[in-house]
């Protein structure tokens, strides 16, 4: 085997720093979304997106899960604005990028057009429920869409976790200088626990490498911030990973929330990264009762192994049982749910706002220790 193939055939680079843009004036102020869906376009990430979705691709998204090229593409990557902005925009003309007044690409612009969020939200997010948080930012962005090639000009500076960020063609060098062969991609917008440890390292017994990829854009404002659960990840690595079989970065994306469609998308773009595999476990990407736990597994179903390129790993809900006295999951411990220590994520909020330590089964004291200090 070999480190996959981007989607769609080759890597796109829409990297440019020394483009003119002096005589470009119209202008498109971007939110924080929008400002990582550009770099991740442009650094291939979102191979073989080469701009923000115009209608036919936005509509092809939403309906069939595809581009209209038959490649498979689950989220719609838009750049939303609002009508005042759009009324002063012309089709196949360029504007500049921009967030906080600095700029940082440049669109040519094919297409202005209103979309159907009602329509949006129920396909992708399977809900028009606002209290969903994704359908909810969905429907406080702008109301009409920009579609377009786009250009980065000049890279958003990042003062935090610059060791950890790798564009696409960088990790799949840092792989194969590795010499791995087969690479397991983790996604995870939480702080680590047990069964996060779990699977991966089950994951990691089949495969060369584990790309540890947590997500560090936009997450609801409940969620723990991702300097406090880079840091949990730090003590780990140091302590119960092998440094040869692990590579972590970050992953600079805003968080969809929308389950079994995230899961593909995620699953694709750790595929641009140069994953072979990716974990897909107990309700991926989802948030509340919106999906059911293996939705997000439930989906591959739909797509060939070939069109996807990347082998999803499966696992059931994981756990630490009393009874085995080992981490296992549903798939292979027998005891009943009394035996077995599981614990939500509000369930950990709310202790660790307490001050009371999570036993060490759910989550590593130096992990603990971590999430104590930053949540206060
Ligand atoms: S996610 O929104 O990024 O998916 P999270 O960080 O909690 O959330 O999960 C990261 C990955 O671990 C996902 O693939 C998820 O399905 C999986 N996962 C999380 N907890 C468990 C668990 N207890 N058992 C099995 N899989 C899990």
């Amino acid at each position: 085997m070999q480190i996959s193939t981007p989607h769609g055939g080759s890597l796109i680079n829409r990297i440019n720093p020394n483009y003119d843009y002096s005589h470009i004036n119209k202008e498109i102020e971007l939110d924080e979304i929008a400002l990582s869906d550009l770099q991740l376009i442009a650094t291939g990430a979102y191979s073989p997106l080469t701009g923000f979705l115009s209608q036919r691709d936005y509509q092809s998204v939403i309906d069939k899960m595809r581009l209209p090229n038959g490649f498979i593409w689950s989220i719609p990557i838009t750049l939303p604005t609002d009508e005042t902005t759009a009324k002063k925009l012309a089709l196949d003309e360029k504007a500049r990028l921009t967030y906080k007044g600095k700029v940082y690409g440049m669109i040519e612009i094919k297409e202005i057009y209103k979309p159907n969020k009602l329509v949006e939200a129920k396909r992708v997010y399977q809900t028009e429920d606002l209290a969903h948080p994704g359908v909810k930012k969905l429907f406080l962005r702008g109301d009409i869409y920009i579609g377009g090639t786009i250009t980065l000009v000049n890279r958003p500076i990042h003062h935090k976790f610059q060791q950890y960020r790798f564009d696409p063609l960088e990790t799949r060098n840092i792989f194969k200088q590795k010499g791995w062969k087969t690479i397991v991609g983790f996604q995870t917008r939480n702080p680590v626990h047990r069964a996060h440890e779990y699977i991966q390292k089950t994951a990691l017994e089949i495969v060369d490498g584990l790309f540890l990829n947590p997500l560090v854009g936009e997450t609801k404002a409940d969620d723990i911030p991702a300097d406090v659960r880079m840091k949990s990840y730090e003590v780990l690595l140091n302590n119960y990973y092998p440094k040869e079989h692990v590579c972590l970065a970050v992953f600079p994306a805003a968080m969809r929330y929308a389950g079994p469609k995230e899961a593909i998308f995620h699953a694709l773009v750790r595929k641009n990264y140069g994953c072979t595999h990716f974990i897909v476990g107990r309700d991926h990407a989802g948030v509340g009762d919106y999906y059911g736990t293996y939705d997000a597994q439930r989906i591959f179903d739909h797509f060939t192994s070939d069109e996807l390129g990347i082998t999803p790993l499966f696992f059931e809900h994981s756990f630490y049982c009393t009874i085995c006295k080992t981490m296992a999951s549903t798939k292979t411990c027998p005891h009943e749910k009394k035996d077995r220590l599981i614990l939500s994520g509000t369930k950990v909020r709310e202790m660790l706002k307490n001050g009371e330590m999570p036993p060490p089964e759910f989550s590593r004291p130096e992990v603990i220790e971590v999430l104590m200090r930053g949540v206060k």
